[in-house]
């Protein structure tokens, strides 16, 4: 109980979040019933059925079907108010970085994303207070030239939300030094850089912060397998964003135990670690329950869970002004 009461109370910052990941299943519903497209059979009970996921390659397919019911400005709108709202600030969160994946919506413009997802982070500060920004992801199961073409068209309807880009889908499929050029163009527009390195060697961390020019790291499990290079990102306050719900259910980093030894293994090491859902719908989680995943297995208190909150302050893009801390 007393655990219960300060996951919920504690204050949140959510870095490792994606839009197309957030869509509560009766949303993804009502979408395609309002697009008059079919789900493949699943229904609102068994569309998020995480037993499903046998590997990362068949969640990714089922992000695939929820990104193509998600067509229309009003349905950006919707599902980006919902996820601050209902998935942010009802938990606590005071600001999230939105992963947001345009190769996840084929065939929609990406001005036509940005109109929706920006009125839907307005609507929900108005209504709740919870800040936000935007990190365009890269699908690395692109090519190079792909993702350099989605940097471009980032820069040329550059909006003041969007504060960066970053790298997902499949590591196994698109290795981080494929996107080199991407990232330095991103770099050169003054864009923040983060990527994936989830199943990965220790090695693609030292891609991502001397090829790619990134300054956080998603999930990164795999660095606490060489002591050089997690002395480095110690030193350097190298931040991970942690995904403790998502990456023991998709067994992707090696730790699908409950144990979740890897994360206490960060924190132990010295490293800057901070929290999230990843797709908190998909894998049945919120920000609250992944705090209180850790409290209960880890054995996590106070001091630890508020360590999580005020690491997740040092690692966000925001500056004190409360607006984007570009380069
Ligand atoms: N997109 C959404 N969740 C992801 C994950 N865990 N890894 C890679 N890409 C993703
Ligand atoms: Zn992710």
């Amino acid at each position: 109980p007393e655990v219960e009461l300060l996951v919920a109370a504690l204050p949140k910052i959510s870095l490792h979040c994606h839009l197309i990941g957030s869509v509560a299943a009766t949303t993804v519903v009502d979408l395609a019933r309002k697009h008059g497209v079919g789900l493949e059979g699943r229904t609102a009970d068994d569309l998020y059925d995480h037993d499903s996921y046998e590997d990362l390659g068949e969640f990714l397919r089922v992000l695939d079907l929820v990104g193509s019911v998600v067509r229309d400005v009003d349905d950006f709108h919707r599902i980006t108010y919902e996820s601050l709202t209902d998935g942010g600030a009802a938990h606590g969160v005071l600001h999230r970085e939105i992963h947001l994946s345009p190769p996840g919506h084929p065939g929609v413009a990406y001005p036509t994303i940005l109109d929706g997802v920006v009125a839907g982070m307005r609507d929900a500060q108005a209504d709740t207070g919870i800040t936000s920004g935007l990190v365009v992801g890269l699908c690395r199961e692109r090519s190079g030239a792909d993702a350099l073409s989605l940097v471009e068209e980032v820069v040329r309807h550059r909006r003041d939300e969007v504060w960066g880009v970053g790298l997902d889908y499949e590591e196994v499929k698109g290795p981080p030094g494929l996107f080199v050029e991407a990232f330095a163009a991103a770099g050169r527009a003054g864009l923040r850089r983060t990527a994936h390195s989830e199943s990965g060697p220790p090695a693609h961390v030292l891609t991502l912060l001397d090829e790619l020019g990134c300054d956080r790291v998603d999930h990164g499990y795999h660095v606490v397998d060489d002591p050089e290079i997690t002395a480095r990102c110690v030193e350097e306050r190298v931040p991970f964003t942690c995904t403790p719900v998502s990456s023991d259910i998709g067994r992707y980093s090696g730790s699908g135990d409950g144990s979740h030894r890897r994360i206490a293994e960060m924190v132990e090491a010295g490293l800057l670690v901070t929290i999230d859902s990843d797709d908190p719908p998909m894998f049945g989680t919120d920000p609250t329950h992944d705090h209180r995943v850790l409290a209960h297995a880890l054995g996590w208190r106070r001091e630890e869970l508020a360590q999580l909150t005020l690491n997740g302050v040092e690692a966000s893009w925001l500056d004190a002004s409360g607006r984007a801390d570009l380069r």
